[in-house]
């Protein structure tokens, strides 16, 4: 079968598209015959060896994808051949990736794909919405009527973020790099955008939510506290889950005199349990349409080198085109 595999760590071209031999699902395991898969953050840090994890060889890149079962290993209790399904969380943690026309997947990290839902958009939303979910719910308790400032808005992570805020009644202020980038978070529901290359966040922040934001979401990989202290309001929760080198100046007193609390989180780590939870009210708000996968660029998967650039000019460099998702379809 086809495949994006590195047998070493380096720049996107160590990425070969090639053939390799088709997986066997195991014990609990499916075989989904992929019909698009995303690129994430993390699949660029995993190819340059910025984070090192125990890898398969040859290691398939990639942590999301959407197609449907063809087999199933012994055990398998709630997938069937033909059934739509999409995963995500593969790729990490010594398990194989799912940039390929055949991967084999536990079953307790692959969920129903909604019939409405194409394979590009449940591919695109995998990681970046179970990420916004467990942030917004499990971590920050968002509740109706608070208000939230996202970092970061059009990014796959902030669009998600973006959306389900809004399906929770929450206000929500959002930032973006350029203004056909701050159109789209508009679009996605964000009450204000700020165009933080034109505009002053805390100015903009200050004069929409006077009384602070009650969650400040930052997606930036130099997280920047003394804004967020400033701007959230008390007992204010701010997300961190990006910038693994970053090391920034916090100011202590203002923040626990204001009783902030800080929520660091990776969702690779979250157990299968929490993820489904979080997968059924994605797929629930999928199927209704009020949630949209934000696909910003769709390539065949032989141009995975090229996506892979592209997302580390948009996540690194914060240059570049890219507002939202990459997918590569293998169709
Ligand atoms: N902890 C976790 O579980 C987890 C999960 C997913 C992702 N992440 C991490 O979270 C970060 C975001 O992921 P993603 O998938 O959303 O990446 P992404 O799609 O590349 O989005 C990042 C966004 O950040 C914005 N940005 C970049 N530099 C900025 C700056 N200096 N000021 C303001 N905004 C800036 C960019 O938007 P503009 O172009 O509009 O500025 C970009 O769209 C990555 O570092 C990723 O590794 C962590």
């Amino acid at each position: 079968m086809k495949a994006a595999f590195i047998e070493q760590t380096g720049a996107p071209d160590v990425i070969v598209v090639g053939d390799i031999p088709d997986p066997v699902p195991g014990p609990g395991e499916v075989l989904i015959q992929v019909h698009a898969v995303a690129v994430n953050p993390i699949d660029t840090y995993v190819r340059s060896g910025a984070i090192v994890f125990e890898t398969p060889q040859p290691y398939i890149l990639g942590c999301d994808a959407a197609g449907v079962v063809v087999a199933i290993g012994d055990g398998v209790h709630h997938c069937h051949v033909g059934d739509r399904v999409w995963c995500t969380n593969q790729g990490l943690l010594g398990r194989q990736g799912t940039f390929a026309e055949k991967i084999a997947v536990a079953e307790e990290w692959c969920f129903p794909l909604p019939d409405a839902v194409s394979y590009a958009d449940g591919a695109a939303a995998g990681l970046v919405a179970v990420t916004a979910h467990l942030g917004l719910f499990r971590e920050a308790r968002l509740q109706a009527g608070e208000t939230i400032l996202v970092i970061g808005g059009s990014g796959g992570v902030g669009s998600m973020v973006v959306q389900m805020a809004k399906l929770a009644g929450a206000t929500v202020i959002a930032t973006a790099g350029s203004e056909a980038k701050c159109q789209r978070v508009r679009e996605l529901g964000a009450d204000v955008v700020i165009n933080y290359n034109d505009e002053s966040i805390e100015e903009v922040v200050r004069e929409s939510a006077p009384k602070g934001v009650n969650v400040f979401w930052e997606t930036r990989r130099e997280p920047d506290f003394d804004l967020a202290v400033e701007l959230m309001a008390g007992r204010g929760r701010m997300i961190l889950m990006a910038g693994r080198d970053a090391r920034p100046v916090f100011p202590v007193g203002p923040f626990y005199v204001k009783e902030c609390s800080l929520h660091g989180f990776v969702m690779f780590k979250a157990t299968p349990v929490e993820m489904r939870s979080a997968a059924d009210d994605i797929n629930h708000w999928l199927a209704k349409g009020t949630l949209r996968a934000n696909v910003s660029i769709t390539l065949p998967l032989d141009q995975v080198a090229e996506a892979h650039r592209m997302q580390e000019a948009s996540t690194l460099e914060s240059s570049g085109e890219l507002a939202g998702k990459i997918v590569l379809t293998l169709e």
